[in-house]
């Protein structure tokens, strides 16, 4: 099937590409010609692992190219509308702009039996606003909203074999046009028993908000449990444990540590919550509010932690962070807890030495006043504190023998409580776990 994404960042070029993987081809579309340029040269513009090695294959086949030029997507019978939704500067409701434009920029391109599909996160009601547009226009196309769950680090995986996929589609006629349209496209995921619910606009949009509303929630609780534990001598970890063995809450996203960031959790619950409000139902997602100050103030929590393991403060502490990317296997790092705890331990007069596999060049340029190690041995040289903030496998796998050669002092605070406490302690390490004792 001939396909084109309009949006080639994070979420557009992945599609873009496992589309093309999937058989299909495909054109991505994006304003940003350094972008389109670099796609279109077989270079990802982030890292995700296997996106590189599947962009060029596609590519070589003949499956897959990248334009400025909108004009392009003639031709195309499925329209993936992929651009980013960030949070409104100084607000928390979602930035529409870049949908609408996208929508806009689609119309005189449209042939009658096209289906324009928004895949970017959007408040709920955004299609059922947008879809008249396609009617005024009398383009004759139809408009489905099918949200994305993809988790950077598995991106490519999850678009080629989702845990789900949801389909928001009009009513009659145009709808079941839409669905088969969907249905070839996901041929290959639908072959493989993937579920689909076929529902609404309105539903469809309300799925990617809760799902992600959830996972927030989840995080944020296992950390405020974090925080009791830190009064009471409990241990989080194995709090978790327990916890997980009850299948109905499961052990997956109850990891406590310095809490959620990414382009997604943080601006979703926001955008989710500013939602509620225009809707006059502000009260019912109030706690998403909470939600988030608990994340937030585990970052601070860490950094009074690392203090008091110091003595009572940081300043002029030399001091290595292990890690800038918001999660390992990114080098993402908006609203990265990991990057945010290496800036406020700066702003307290440390000697902030950070690093990262992947991160250290994107966090240069948004912070240059931080000092950045290209490796490991680099930045453990002579520290007085070592902080794990991401739990990349390097840092997982950190041996303590050999970390305790490098270090000044073998202190170590471990923000994700992902390394073997008694195995550091037994090399001589004061190791400091986050909601153990
Ligand atoms: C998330 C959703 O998982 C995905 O479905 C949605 O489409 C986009 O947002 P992503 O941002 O890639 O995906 O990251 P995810 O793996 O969900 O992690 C989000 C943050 O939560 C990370 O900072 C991670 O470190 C943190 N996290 C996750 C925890 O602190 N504890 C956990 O147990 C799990």
């Amino acid at each position: 099937m001939r396909i084109s994404v309009l949006g080639c960042g994070y979420l557009g070029a992945v599609h873009a590409v496992s589309l093309a993987a999937l058989g299909h081809d495909v054109v991505g579309v994006d304003v940003d010609a350094q972008k389109i340029a670099q796609l279109a040269a077989g270079r990802s513009p982030f890292y995700e692992p296997g996106l590189e090695s599947a962009l060029q294959h596609a590519l070589g086949a003949g499956r897959l190219a990248f334009t400025t030029d909108v004009a392009a997507v003639r031709g195309a019978r499925v329209h993936f509308i992929a651009v980013g939704t960030p949070q409104k500067r100084g607000e928390s409701a979602a930035d529409l702009s870049f949908v609408d434009a996208a929508v806009d920029s689609l119309l005189p391109h449209l042939n009658a039996g096209d289906v324009v599909v928004g895949k970017s996160t959007v408040p709920v009601g955004t299609a059922a606003r947008l879809a008249p547009r396609l009617e005024t226009a009398r383009t004759g196309a139809v408009l489905a909203w099918n949200p994305e769950f993809l988790r950077e680090g598995y991106a490519v995986n999850d678009t080629i074999a989702p845990d789900r996929i949801v389909y928001g589609l009009p009513s009659g006629e145009a709808g079941v046009r839409a669905r088969r349209a969907l249905d070839e496209v996901y041929a290959v995921a639908i072959g493989n028993d993937t579920p689909v619910v076929a529902t609404d606009y309105a539903t469809a949009e309300l799925v990617k908000a809760a799902a992600n509303a959830f996972l927030a929630t989840k995080i944020s609780f296992i950390n405020a449990m974090a925080e009791i534990a830190e009064v009471t001598g409990a241990d989080v970890t194995q709090l978790a444990d327990a916890l997980g063995f009850d299948q109905r809450i499961g052990r997956r996203f109850l990891n406590a540590g310095v809490g959620f960031g990414g382009g997604c959790l943080p601006k979703d619950i926001r955008a989710f919550t500013a939602r509620a409000e225009e809707l006059g139902r502000g009260d019912s997602l109030a706690f998403l509010r909470e939600m988030d100050s608990i994340n937030l103030r585990r970052r601070s929590r860490l950094v009074e932690l690392v203090a008091e393991a110091l003595g009572g403060s940081v300043y002029e502490k030399k001091i290595a962070v292990l890690g800038l990317a918001f999660k390992p296997d990114s080098d993402d790092v908006r609203d990265s807890p990991a990057l945010d705890i290496a800036v406020q331990l700066k702003g307290l007069g440390a000697d902030v030495v950070a690093t990262d596999p992947q991160a250290v060049e994107t966090s240069r340029r948004l912070h240059p006043q931080l000092e950045y190690a290209a490796g490991l041995e680099e930045a453990l040289d002579g520290a007085d504190a070592v902080v794990l903030v991401t739990e990349w496998k390097q840092f997982r796998e950190l041996d303590p023998a050999w970390a305790r050669g490098l270090v000044g002092t073998p202190l170590i605070v471990d923000g994700r409580n992902t390394l073997d406490a008694d195995r550091w302690r037994a090399a001589g390490w004061t190791y400091r776990g986050f909601g153990r004792p």
